[in-house]
């Protein structure tokens, strides 16, 4: 037989064979590891922005269990940390402590009635000098003017906050009373104490015992709006005086370290416990009131098991909401999943939860996957936008290999560590 040469365009064979046909990424930046194609894999997500390759520098990290994506994360912050960057950690598992132990820094570990307190309210710009309380927050507070623009972003933020959490302990979302009444209590709250810091109990104290004036603004009674706020403030209330206390439910402890390289929250102890997609969003809330403290410093927030708060569709909302303010606040976002169906929260799959996972995925621009289940492989390609040939090599990646999506890029990535890294990621030693 005499075939004729078949013949493509360069886009078509893109289409087939993704990887040979990238480009490499070329952007400097850290080094992950090998290209099993060929060369070495850097990476910097705030450079890559600059260079129009991305538009966001959020990262989704997904990958069955064992399979690296930890190991990746934190040899990746301590490498990051040559370039003066600051990483915020939140470590559900407990496993970053080796970590803590290379940056020398102490992780904050939170349980109830512990030596760790945070407030989830707190305002780092009106009233950091107020407790004089956090090396950092009292150095950058002349910075921050807290003028009316940043006082109604402390509401937004605060409100949206306490929706996000009472929908997480109420296991639902909230009803439009209930989205009023957290409103109302927590502008109460402000009125009764402008000298200091708002804490979660306040919150508490407005709901269940709200005044005339806050009654009034809804032309409804004391009675009707404590009925309207009865069951958040109850749940809300385990933060105060249940099971939960003494840990979100004061003025942030004194001492802690914010300029630290690197910030790590330990919730270790709570890591079975029902209530921690409430806790984590506890902590995240913290965080983003730090964010609000402008910085010249690139930083990157971690949620390792990131599952357990995105199980709940309000919160992941929330979430969403504060992924976007990413690159205004100099901000990339890693979360660490175990399968893209993680996304896809408990329960059905309505059409807000679908549009919310692709929201999140597509403020996401970077996305490493490990090595996936045969059964995760249709959810993967839909979800983001693996082709075929990329998803067929799923299964079959190896421990510390991982197919990376970068904007329209894709790459077979080998993550190498070091000898003197080994020690810092290795959570296999007890198993062996
Ligand atoms: N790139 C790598 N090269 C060699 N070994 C690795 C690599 N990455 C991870 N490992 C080994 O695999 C073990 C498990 O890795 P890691 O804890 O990062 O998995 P994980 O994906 O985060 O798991 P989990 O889903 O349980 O949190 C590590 O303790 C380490 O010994
Ligand atoms: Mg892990």
């Amino acid at each position: 037989m005499n075939l004729p040469a078949h013949k493509v365009t360069t886009a078509n064979l893109g289409a087939a064979y993704p990887f040979m046909m990238s480009p490499s990424l070329d952007c400097g930046g850290v080094y992950i590891g090998r290209d099993l194609l060929g060369g070495s894999f850097t990476y910097d997500p705030f450079e890559l922005y600059k260079q129009g390759v991305i538009s966001n520098t959020n990262m989704i990290i997904f990958g069955q269990i064992g399979r690296g994506k930890s190991s990746f994360v934190k040899s990746y912050l301590w490498r990051q940390s040559v370039f003066g960057r600051q990483a915020w950690v939140l470590d559900p598992k407990g496993e970053y402590d080796l970590l803590a132990k290379y940056w020398g820094v102490i992780p904050l570990k939170i349980y109830p009635s512990g030596p760790i307190r945070l407030n989830p309210l707190e305002d780092f710009g009106s009233y950091a000098h107020v407790g004089g309380s956090h090396t950092a927050s009292a150095h950058t507070a002349g910075s921050h003017t807290g003028g009316s623009e940043a006082k109604e972003e402390y509401v937004r933020r605060c409100v949206e906050l306490l929706v996000a959490l009472g929908s997480a302990c109420l296991n639902r979302s909230l009803l439009p009373t209930e989205n009023a009444a957290s409103q109302l209590a927590f502008e109460q709250a402000r009125q009764s104490n402008l000298h200091r810091q708002i804490t979660i109990p306040d919150v508490v104290e407005a709901l269940l015992n709200p005044t005339h004036e806050s009654a009034r603004k809804i032309n409804t009674d004391r009675e009707e709006l404590a009925h309207m706020g009865r069951d958040l403030g109850l749940e809300l209330r385990r933060l105060v005086v249940g099971d939960l206390k003494g840990m979100f439910d004061g003025p942030s402890s004194e001492g802690i370290d914010l300029s630290a390289p690197l910030v790590i929250i330990d919730l270790s102890r709570l890591y079975e416990s029902h209530a921690l997609g409430a806790l984590m969003t506890c902590c995240l809330g913290w965080l983003n009131a730090l964010l609000s403290v402008p910085s010249a410093t690139k930083r990157f927030i971690v949620i390792d098991e990131a599952w357990a708060i995105l199980r709940n569709l309000s919160i992941s909302r929330w979430l969403q909401s504060s992924w976007k303010l990413s690159r205004s606040r100099g901000v990339s976002n890693i979360a660490v999943l175990h399968r893209t169906s993680d996304l896809r929260s408990a329960g059905s799959m309505d059409s807000e939860q679908v549009s919310l996972a692709s929201g999140l995925l597509s403020d996401s621009e970077t996305k490493v996957i490990y090595s996936q289940p045969q059964s995760e492989l249709e959810n993967t390609k839909q979800l983001l936008g693996v082709s075929s040939t990329e998803a067929e090599l799923l299964p079959n990646l190896r421990k510390g290999t991982g197919l990376w999506k970068v904007g329209r890029q894709s790459f077979l990535v080998e993550h190498r560590l070091g000898p003197a890294e080994y020690p810092m990621i290795d959570t296999d030693q007890r198993l062996r």
